[in-house]
């Protein structure tokens, strides 16, 4: 039930009790106890209009009601102080407001536990003390109100378990979730209400199953169970709710198959069961679910192939069944899912060619099939999914790079595209156009042969750029330096030759902070992160990519020297140009780059000595500078005494104390150049799509955008994080 509805409810009652705003005094015991509910209050949380006259009944907040046959109302009847930064405690003297129907102090920061006197609250219908900071036992206090319709204490810090939970016959509405409340879940919490609609037991340390399921009220609605520690099979009793809107049970452990008899569950809207140990093959009875819109599996041990049947749940939003073990050809018929946002399928055994059909998904922004076994080319139907946003095919035999850019340049709207480990082989494609939107390319570990092609500069909105581990050759081309929002650049293990231009080091992202890369998630509309933890109380919106500012170029015929103009990459945290030809001296100016935290320049002719200047990279964890000609003292202090001898051998003449004493003569290890691992790039895997749980209808809360104690709505996807699986920059050490 919303807030909303308890507003009318609550009018309802007004009305029925009569309630006048213009009294002329409250009731002399209500007020005082009003007064010391307000003395318990922190001063700089006083309310202000509840000024120093005695008609409570017209203060913010208060609601009287008539009683009997009382000509006006006196009686305290409603308490409705949500979000308004009260801080302190819930005073024992609103136990004395017996005439009290509804309380809301949500989304305050009152402490402390609750006062036992509150269970004296007889007629008490509505009970919100949600996103609060209360503690203590809860159920002793719930126990004594009998006529209670609507319980929220959710995302406080309530303990112990929930044994002495009285019957409710009343009980619509009963919401704990996100506190940290033990036990197991017993017919006594499932039967503690007759008619509960709303039963939101997510985000807490609940053990046990779902047995005895069956005791809970037929009338049931939502039953969210997120991140508790329950397993065991699904009852078939769950399937006994035909009113069951919304079930969610994700990050627990339950396991075994999900029933044919899902199909009676008409009415279920969400089902979001992500992150258990599901298994067997996703029963095809989707046909009768025709209401659902969001269908999260993820991370389960699903296998078989997609049902077919799927394709009847006309109303699908989100279809997110990545990293289980499906297999076979996607052969649903996607015409049928005018409304399909979000499809992600990666992380499985697919094959077969990609349906044409999806391109009839006009809504679809966010699409992931990485690391499957798909074949063939990208279907010229794409260019019709001119919402799509993200797009990854990595990770797959597809052929055909040409035609993929050719199919792919007409969907506008795309800002991300992830073909990395596809096209092994093939020939760069040298003219392309569109990509206007683009923010972050992967094409790599696919072999590609020729230049980087001169197309690259018209994406002037490219952030990441990624062609590692092709056969690309000929020089960097200067124009890369133009793009000014390029903040992670990786030509690695490629055939570059040439010098590293100058022109790259006015890359502005690299320079200056208030440039681009912190933008990158919000500005891309590739959504944000919104992560639930148990410890925090609030939503965290995640920023940007967890991508390190970089420029690898390792592993090429890069020659020349080290521009000093490198000096200029201020925000530049990873640098590595290890096994190249660069000669010359290292330039001072590289202390200046003061974000640094990785400086690989091992394995290729440089000369001189270490500048001491180097001790200023305060963040510079790691460091090596093998294989190279230098000599001279390596600098102490800093960060420098942290660098194991392996980051200075294969140098003729570097010494330090400890390991290579200066004066004695060592014979430096042969030059070997290092065996190249195939290492995991970021771009080689599934995407991490996360929808972290955020327990209580929450999930759905988020999904329909449904931000707390604000009451807004946004896009639903909001819920989701993309980023790499792997953040972490290695190269073949
Ligand atoms: C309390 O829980 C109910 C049911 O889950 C929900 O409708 C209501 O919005 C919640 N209150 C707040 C302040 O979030
Ligand atoms: C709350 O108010 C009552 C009455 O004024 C007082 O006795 C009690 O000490 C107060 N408690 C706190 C924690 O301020
Ligand atoms: C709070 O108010 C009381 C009396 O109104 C006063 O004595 C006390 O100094 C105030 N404390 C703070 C922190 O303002
Ligand atoms: C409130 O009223 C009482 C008497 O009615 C008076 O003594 C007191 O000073 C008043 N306090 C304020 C803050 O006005
Ligand atoms: C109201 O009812 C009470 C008993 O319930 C009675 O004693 C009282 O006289 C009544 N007052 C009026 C104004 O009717
Ligand atoms: C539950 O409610 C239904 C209808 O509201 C009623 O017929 C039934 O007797 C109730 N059961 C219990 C155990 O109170
Ligand atoms: C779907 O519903 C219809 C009638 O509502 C029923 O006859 C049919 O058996 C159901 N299908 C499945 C697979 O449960
Ligand atoms: C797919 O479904 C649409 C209607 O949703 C239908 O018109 C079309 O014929 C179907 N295509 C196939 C291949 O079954
Ligand atoms: C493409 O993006 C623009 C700007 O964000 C938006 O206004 C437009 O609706 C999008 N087009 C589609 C088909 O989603
Ligand atoms: C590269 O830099 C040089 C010197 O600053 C400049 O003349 C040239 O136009 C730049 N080239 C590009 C493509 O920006
Ligand atoms: C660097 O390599 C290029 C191409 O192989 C060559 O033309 C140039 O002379 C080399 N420069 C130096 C300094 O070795
Ligand atoms: C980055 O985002 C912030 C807040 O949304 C905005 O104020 C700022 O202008 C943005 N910067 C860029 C370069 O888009």
């Amino acid at each position: 039930m919303t807030y909303l509805r308890w507003v009318f409810f609550a009018c309802f009652v007004c009305s029925s009790l009569g309630i006048q705003t213009l009294s002329q005094s409250c009731d002399p015991s209500d007020l005082l106890a009003l007064k010391e509910f307000a003395g318990n209050l922190t001063n700089e949380s006083i309310i202000t209009s509840w000024s120093n006259n005695s008609f409570c009944c017209q203060w913010d907040g208060v609601v009287c009601g008539k009683e009997g046959n009382e000509s006006v109302a006196t009686r305290v009847a409603m308490l409705i102080l949500p979000k308004k930064g009260l801080k302190g405690i819930i005073s024992r003297s609103l136990g004395r407001l017996d005439k009290l129907k509804l309380l809301d102090l949500s989304c305050n920061h009152f402490e402390g536990v609750l006062p036992a006197e509150l269970s004296n609250l007889k007629q008490l219908q509505v009970l919100d003390l949600s996103h609060n900071m209360l503690r203590g036992r809860v159920s002793p206090v719930l126990f004594g109100l009998k006529m209670i319709q609507s319980l929220n204490v959710s995302s406080n810090s309530f303990s112990g378990d929930l044994m002495e939970l009285g019957g409710f016959p009343n009980l619509l509405v009963f919401n704990v979730s996100n506190n940290s409340l033990t036990g197991m879940l017993n017919s006594q919490i499932w039967s503690a209400s007759n008619g509960t609609e709303i039963l939101d037991l997510s985000m807490n340390h609940f053990v046990g199953n779902l047995e005895g399921l069956d005791n809970c009220s037929s009338s049931l609605k939502e039953l969210h169970a997120d991140v508790n520690s329950l397993s065991g099979h699904l009852p078939g009793s769950l399937y006994s709710f035909p009113s069951l809107q919304q079930l969610s049970l994700s990050e627990n452990y339950f396991s075994g198959q999900l029933s044919k008899e899902l199909s009676k569950l008409t009415s279920l809207n969400y089902l979001i069961i992500f992150g258990n140990h599901f298994s067997g093959e996703l029963p095809n009875v989707f046909g009768n679910l025709t209401n659902l819109e969001f269908f999260i599996a993820n991370s389960n041990f699903f296998s078989g192939p997609l049902p077919l049947s799927l394709a009847l749940c006309s109303k699908l939003r989100v279809l997110d069944l990545r990293n289980n073990s499906l297999t076979g050809s996607i052969d649903l018929n996607f015409t049928g899912l005018p409304s399909l946002g979000i499809l992600l399928l990666g992380s499985n055994r697919f094959s077969g060619p990609l349906p044409n059909s999806l391109a009839d998904c006009h809504q679809l922004k966010i699409l992931s099939l990485a690391k499957n076994g798909f074949a063939g080319q990208v279907p010229e139907t794409f260019a019709k999914l001119k919402s799509l946003l993200f797009l990854s095919l990595s990770n797959n035999s597809f052929v055909d790079l040409s035609k993929a850019l050719s199919v792919l340049q007409q969907c506008k709207n795309l800002t991300t595209l992830i073909l990395t480990k596809n096209f092994i082989g093939e020939e760069i494609p040298k003219i392309v156009s569109g990509f206007e939107s683009l923010m972050v390319l992967g094409i790599g570990y696919c072999g590609l042969k020729g230049h980087i092609p001169v197309w690259l500069s018209s994406c002037k909105k490219l952030h990441v750029l990624d062609l590692a581990w092709n056969h690309l050759d000929g020089r960097i081309p200067p124009w890369i330096g133009l793009m000014e929002n390029l903040f992670y650049l990786d030509l690695s293990n490629n055939s570059l030759i040439g010098e590293i231009p100058i022109n790259l080091t006015e890359l502005k992202s690299l320079i200056s902070t208030n440039c681009c890369s912190s933008n990158l998630t919000s500005a891309a509309g590739i959504p944000l992160f919104v992560k639930r933890t148990r410890s925090s109380n609030g939503l965290q919106y995640k920023q940007a990519s967890s991508f390190p500012p970089s420029i690898s170029l390792s592993n090429n015929m890069i020659n020349g020297t080290i521009p000093p103009e490198v000096g200029r990459w201020k925000q530049l945290h990873v640098l590595d140009l290890s096994r190249n030809n660069i000669s010359g001296t290292m330039p001072n100016s590289i202390s200046e780059m003061q974000n640094l935290e990785y400086l690989d320049l091992s394995s290729n002719d440089l000369i001189g000595s270490i500048p001491k200047s180097f001790d200023k990279l305060t963040f510079l964890s790691k460091f090596s500078v093998a294989y190279n000609h230098l000599h001279g003292e390596i600098p102490t202090g800093g960060q420098f005494d942290t660098f194991p001898a392996s980051s200075f051998e294969g140098n003729l003449g570097l010494c330090r104390e400890i390991d290579f004493p200066c004066g004695s003569s060592i014979v430096p290890k042969p030059v070997i150049p290092q065996q190249l691992t195939e290492l995991e790039s970021p771009f080689a895997f599934d995407w991490k799509v996360v929808m972290i749980g955020y327990g209580t209808g929450i999930i759905i809360g988020l999904v329909l955008g449904y931000i707390f104690c604000t009451r807004k709505y946004e896009w639903f996807d909001k819920i989701y994080e993309m980023r790499p699986n792997r953040i972490e920059i290695k190269r073949g050490r």
